[in-house]
Protein backbone atom coordinates (compact mmCIF):
# COMPACT_ATOMS: atom_id res chain seq x y z
CA UNK A 1 0.00 0.00 0.00
CA UNK A 2 1.62 3.46 -0.84
CA UNK A 3 2.31 6.08 1.80
CA UNK A 4 1.86 9.53 -0.47
CA UNK A 5 -1.91 9.79 0.12
CA UNK A 6 -4.40 9.82 3.04
CA UNK A 7 -5.70 6.32 3.46
CA UNK A 8 -9.20 5.58 3.90
CA UNK A 9 -11.71 3.32 4.82
CA UNK A 10 -15.19 2.20 3.69
CA UNK A 11 -17.59 0.83 6.18
CA UNK A 12 -19.90 -1.34 4.46
CA UNK A 13 -23.69 -2.76 6.26
CA UNK A 14 -26.69 -2.92 5.26
CA UNK A 15 -28.24 0.10 7.46
CA UNK A 16 -27.29 1.85 10.80
CA UNK A 17 -25.72 -1.39 12.25
CA UNK A 18 -22.17 -0.48 10.84
CA UNK A 19 -22.13 2.57 12.93
CA UNK A 20 -20.94 0.59 16.14
CA UNK A 21 -17.81 -0.38 14.23
CA UNK A 22 -17.44 3.10 12.89
CA UNK A 23 -17.18 4.36 16.37
CA UNK A 24 -14.93 1.49 17.04
CA UNK A 25 -12.28 2.22 14.34
CA UNK A 26 -12.57 6.21 15.23
CA UNK A 27 -11.87 5.53 18.85
CA UNK A 28 -8.52 3.65 17.96
CA UNK A 29 -7.78 5.21 14.41
CA UNK A 30 -9.38 9.05 15.08
CA UNK A 31 -7.61 10.96 11.98
CA UNK A 32 -8.94 7.79 9.31
CA UNK A 33 -10.93 9.32 6.67
CA UNK A 34 -13.80 7.16 6.94
CA UNK A 35 -16.84 6.29 3.95
CA UNK A 36 -20.00 4.84 5.38
CA UNK A 37 -22.32 3.09 2.78
CA UNK A 38 -25.64 1.39 4.00
CA UNK A 39 -27.65 -0.99 1.84
CA UNK A 40 -31.21 0.84 2.91
CA UNK A 41 -33.34 -0.37 0.21
CA UNK A 42 -32.37 -4.32 0.51
CA UNK A 43 -32.26 -4.73 4.19
CA UNK A 44 -32.88 -6.88 6.44
CA UNK A 45 -30.02 -8.92 5.39
CA UNK A 46 -31.20 -11.61 8.10
CA UNK A 47 -34.33 -12.51 5.91
CA UNK A 48 -32.43 -12.73 2.65
CA UNK A 49 -31.29 -16.10 1.16
CA UNK A 50 -27.83 -17.49 1.02
CA UNK A 51 -28.52 -16.98 -2.68
CA UNK A 52 -30.16 -13.13 -2.75
CA UNK A 53 -27.16 -11.54 -0.66
CA UNK A 54 -24.68 -13.35 -2.91
CA UNK A 55 -25.97 -11.88 -6.25
CA UNK A 56 -26.29 -8.77 -4.65
CA UNK A 57 -23.26 -8.13 -2.56
CA UNK A 58 -20.29 -8.68 -4.49
CA UNK A 59 -21.91 -6.17 -7.68
CA UNK A 60 -22.63 -3.47 -4.99
CA UNK A 61 -19.24 -3.26 -3.52
CA UNK A 62 -17.90 -3.15 -6.62
CA UNK A 63 -19.77 -0.18 -7.81
CA UNK A 64 -19.05 1.37 -4.35
CA UNK A 65 -15.67 1.30 -3.94
CA UNK A 66 -15.45 2.87 -7.66
CA UNK A 67 -17.37 5.76 -6.37
CA UNK A 68 -15.30 6.26 -2.89
CA UNK A 69 -11.95 4.92 -3.88
CA UNK A 70 -10.78 3.70 -0.41
CA UNK A 71 -7.82 1.57 0.68
CA UNK A 72 -10.19 -1.17 2.20
CA UNK A 73 -13.23 -1.50 2.76
CA UNK A 74 -15.14 -3.28 6.26
CA UNK A 75 -18.07 -5.64 5.90
CA UNK A 76 -19.49 -4.66 9.34
CA UNK A 77 -22.34 -7.08 8.84
CA UNK A 78 -21.88 -10.21 10.23
CA UNK A 79 -24.78 -11.53 7.85
CA UNK A 80 -23.12 -10.61 4.86
CA UNK A 81 -19.72 -11.55 6.54
CA UNK A 82 -20.95 -14.84 6.70
CA UNK A 83 -22.44 -15.51 3.55
CA UNK A 84 -20.54 -13.79 1.18
CA UNK A 85 -17.31 -12.44 2.20
CA UNK A 86 -15.30 -14.82 0.16
CA UNK A 87 -17.45 -13.48 -3.20
CA UNK A 88 -16.69 -10.21 -2.53
CA UNK A 89 -12.87 -10.45 -1.27
CA UNK A 90 -13.15 -12.23 -5.50
CA UNK A 91 -14.70 -9.32 -6.90
CA UNK A 92 -12.57 -6.00 -5.42
CA UNK A 93 -8.51 -5.58 -5.82
CA UNK A 94 -8.11 -4.17 -2.19
CA UNK A 95 -8.52 -5.50 1.24
CA UNK A 96 -11.65 -6.42 2.69
CA UNK A 97 -12.06 -7.07 6.44
CA UNK A 98 -15.40 -8.98 7.47
CA UNK A 99 -16.76 -9.74 10.61
CA UNK A 100 -16.24 -12.83 12.75
CA UNK A 101 -19.11 -13.20 15.38
CA UNK A 102 -17.06 -12.96 18.95
CA UNK A 103 -17.72 -16.81 19.83
CA UNK A 104 -13.88 -17.44 20.77
CA UNK A 105 -14.02 -14.77 23.36
CA UNK A 106 -17.77 -15.65 24.64
CA UNK A 107 -16.75 -18.84 25.41
CA UNK A 108 -12.82 -18.39 27.08
CA UNK A 109 -15.11 -15.61 28.92
CA UNK A 110 -18.05 -17.75 30.21
CA UNK A 111 -18.01 -19.56 33.37
CA UNK A 112 -21.22 -21.26 33.07
CA UNK A 113 -19.94 -22.68 29.40
CA UNK A 114 -22.80 -21.77 28.73
CA UNK A 115 -23.27 -18.68 25.56
CA UNK A 116 -25.44 -17.62 23.03
CA UNK A 117 -25.37 -16.40 19.46
CA UNK A 118 -27.68 -13.81 19.24
CA UNK A 119 -27.42 -12.76 15.65
CA UNK A 120 -29.95 -12.22 12.36
CA UNK A 121 -31.83 -15.66 11.57
CA UNK A 122 -29.21 -15.20 8.23
CA UNK A 123 -26.11 -15.77 10.30
CA UNK A 124 -27.37 -18.29 12.88
CA UNK A 125 -28.16 -21.03 10.88
CA UNK A 126 -25.12 -19.96 8.69
CA UNK A 127 -22.66 -22.91 8.43
CA UNK A 128 -19.63 -20.82 8.94
CA UNK A 129 -21.36 -20.25 12.48
CA UNK A 130 -21.12 -23.99 13.16
CA UNK A 131 -17.95 -24.37 12.36
CA UNK A 132 -16.68 -21.12 14.74
CA UNK A 133 -18.54 -23.36 17.69
CA UNK A 134 -17.30 -26.51 16.79
CA UNK A 135 -13.16 -24.81 16.31
CA UNK A 136 -13.65 -22.65 19.68
CA UNK A 137 -16.62 -23.33 21.99
CA UNK A 138 -16.73 -27.01 21.25
CA UNK A 139 -16.89 -26.99 25.26
CA UNK A 140 -19.74 -24.92 26.03
CA UNK A 141 -23.73 -25.61 25.66
CA UNK A 142 -24.32 -22.84 22.25
CA UNK A 143 -27.70 -21.68 22.55
CA UNK A 144 -28.59 -20.03 18.65
CA UNK A 145 -31.03 -17.12 18.82
CA UNK A 146 -31.96 -15.37 15.62
CA UNK A 147 -34.03 -11.87 15.54
CA UNK A 148 -35.14 -9.86 12.38
CA UNK A 149 -36.96 -7.43 14.76
CA UNK A 150 -33.92 -6.53 17.20
CA UNK A 151 -32.55 -4.94 13.60
CA UNK A 152 -35.60 -2.94 13.05
CA UNK A 153 -35.80 -2.07 16.58
CA UNK A 154 -31.86 -0.74 16.19
CA UNK A 155 -32.64 0.88 12.78
CA UNK A 156 -35.75 3.01 14.93
CA UNK A 157 -33.54 3.99 17.85
CA UNK A 158 -31.28 5.28 15.26
CA UNK A 159 -33.68 6.95 13.45
CA UNK A 160 -34.48 9.02 17.01
CA UNK A 161 -37.55 7.43 18.01
CA UNK A 162 -38.56 5.54 20.89
CA UNK A 163 -37.56 1.89 22.36
CA UNK A 164 -40.03 -0.01 24.42
CA UNK A 165 -38.33 -2.44 25.99
CA UNK A 166 -40.62 -5.45 26.20
CA UNK A 167 -39.48 -5.50 22.57
CA UNK A 168 -36.55 -6.11 23.43
CA UNK A 169 -37.92 -9.00 25.52
CA UNK A 170 -39.81 -10.43 23.13
CA UNK A 171 -37.25 -11.19 21.04
CA UNK A 172 -34.68 -12.37 23.73
CA UNK A 173 -36.67 -14.10 26.13
CA UNK A 174 -37.03 -17.12 24.58
CA UNK A 175 -33.29 -18.12 24.97
CA UNK A 176 -33.52 -17.52 28.52
CA UNK A 177 -36.33 -19.38 28.92
CA UNK A 178 -35.50 -22.13 26.72
CA UNK A 179 -33.50 -25.45 27.98
CA UNK A 180 -30.15 -24.06 30.11
CA UNK A 181 -31.15 -20.58 29.53
CA UNK A 182 -31.05 -19.87 32.81
CA UNK A 183 -27.26 -21.18 32.76
CA UNK A 184 -26.04 -18.10 30.30
CA UNK A 185 -23.68 -16.12 30.86
CA UNK A 186 -22.27 -14.44 27.85
CA UNK A 187 -23.94 -13.44 24.32
CA UNK A 188 -21.84 -12.96 21.52
CA UNK A 189 -24.14 -9.62 19.60
CA UNK A 190 -23.66 -11.60 16.28
CA UNK A 191 -25.21 -8.41 13.99
CA UNK A 192 -23.65 -5.49 14.17
CA UNK A 193 -26.92 -3.56 15.13
CA UNK A 194 -27.35 -4.98 18.16
CA UNK A 195 -24.27 -3.35 20.36
CA UNK A 196 -26.31 -0.33 19.14
CA UNK A 197 -28.93 -1.66 21.53
CA UNK A 198 -26.94 -2.47 24.63
CA UNK A 199 -28.55 -0.29 26.99
CA UNK A 200 -31.71 -2.27 26.41
CA UNK A 201 -30.42 -5.45 26.09
CA UNK A 202 -28.64 -5.30 29.63
CA UNK A 203 -32.06 -3.47 30.80
CA UNK A 204 -34.28 -6.56 29.91
CA UNK A 205 -32.60 -9.04 31.69
CA UNK A 206 -31.95 -10.46 35.66
CA UNK A 207 -29.19 -12.86 35.00
CA UNK A 208 -25.38 -11.33 35.03
CA UNK A 209 -24.41 -11.41 31.57
CA UNK A 210 -21.50 -9.96 29.39
CA UNK A 211 -22.58 -9.02 25.80
CA UNK A 212 -19.86 -9.21 23.47
CA UNK A 213 -19.20 -8.32 20.19
CA UNK A 214 -16.45 -8.00 17.36
CA UNK A 215 -16.02 -3.93 17.12
CA UNK A 216 -12.98 -3.82 18.50
CA UNK A 217 -11.35 -7.25 17.38
CA UNK A 218 -12.20 -5.46 13.28
CA UNK A 219 -10.58 -2.15 14.92
CA UNK A 220 -7.20 -3.58 15.51
CA UNK A 221 -7.41 -5.07 12.29
CA UNK A 222 -7.55 -1.81 10.41
CA UNK A 223 -5.08 -0.58 11.87
CA UNK A 224 -2.81 -3.66 11.23
CA UNK A 225 -3.97 -3.97 7.41
CA UNK A 226 -3.25 0.14 7.13
CA UNK A 227 0.43 -0.02 9.42
CA UNK A 228 2.49 2.56 7.01
CA UNK A 229 -0.35 4.46 5.61
CA UNK A 230 -0.63 8.10 6.08
CA UNK A 231 -4.10 8.88 7.80
CA UNK A 232 -4.22 12.34 7.85
CA UNK A 233 -7.65 13.56 7.22
CA UNK A 234 -7.98 15.93 4.43
CA UNK A 235 -10.09 19.19 5.48
CA UNK A 236 -11.76 19.58 2.28
CA UNK A 237 -13.23 15.77 2.05
CA UNK A 238 -15.57 15.03 5.33
CA UNK A 239 -16.80 12.02 5.98
CA UNK A 240 -19.23 10.81 3.99
CA UNK A 241 -22.36 8.59 4.43
CA UNK A 242 -24.01 7.10 1.20
CA UNK A 243 -27.54 6.02 2.04
CA UNK A 244 -28.85 3.26 -1.27
CA UNK A 245 -32.48 3.79 -1.23
CA UNK A 246 -34.43 6.65 -2.32
CA UNK A 247 -34.29 8.79 0.83
CA UNK A 248 -33.78 9.73 4.31
CA UNK A 249 -35.17 11.42 7.49
CA UNK A 250 -33.76 14.21 8.98
CA UNK A 251 -32.76 12.17 12.06
CA UNK A 252 -31.24 9.18 10.51
CA UNK A 253 -28.75 12.25 8.58
CA UNK A 254 -28.90 13.57 12.53
CA UNK A 255 -27.78 9.94 13.67
CA UNK A 256 -24.97 9.82 11.33
CA UNK A 257 -23.50 13.25 11.62
CA UNK A 258 -23.42 12.13 15.30
CA UNK A 259 -21.38 9.90 14.30
CA UNK A 260 -18.74 11.82 12.52
CA UNK A 261 -20.12 10.97 8.87
CA UNK A 262 -20.49 14.98 8.01
CA UNK A 263 -22.12 14.65 4.62
CA UNK A 264 -25.29 11.94 4.07
CA UNK A 265 -26.18 11.49 0.60
CA UNK A 266 -29.30 8.89 -0.83
CA UNK A 267 -28.20 6.93 -3.83
CA UNK A 268 -31.08 5.28 -6.04
CA UNK A 269 -30.30 1.44 -5.57
N1 LIG B 1 -26.10 -5.51 10.72
C1 LIG B 1 -26.27 -6.74 10.05
C2 LIG B 1 -25.51 -7.89 10.69
O1 LIG B 1 -24.52 -7.66 11.34
C3 LIG B 1 -27.58 -7.22 9.51
C4 LIG B 1 -28.84 -6.53 9.67
C5 LIG B 1 -29.89 -7.00 8.66
O2 LIG B 1 -30.55 -8.01 8.89
O3 LIG B 1 -29.98 -6.31 7.65
O4 LIG B 1 -25.86 -9.01 10.52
Amino acid sequence: MNTTHAGQALIFDSGVGGLSVAAEIRKRLPNLQMSYAADDIFRPYGAKTEAQLKARLPRLLWELTETVQPDLVVIACNTASTTALSDIRAALDIPVIGVVPAIKPAAAASRTKTIAVLGTPGTVERRYVDDLINDFASDCRVILQGSVNLVDIAEKKLAGEPVDLDWVRTEISPMFNGRNGADIDAVVLACTHFPLLREELKASVTQSVQWIDSGDAIARRVETVLKGVSLKQPQDRPDTALLVGPETSPARIKTFNDFGFERVVALMG
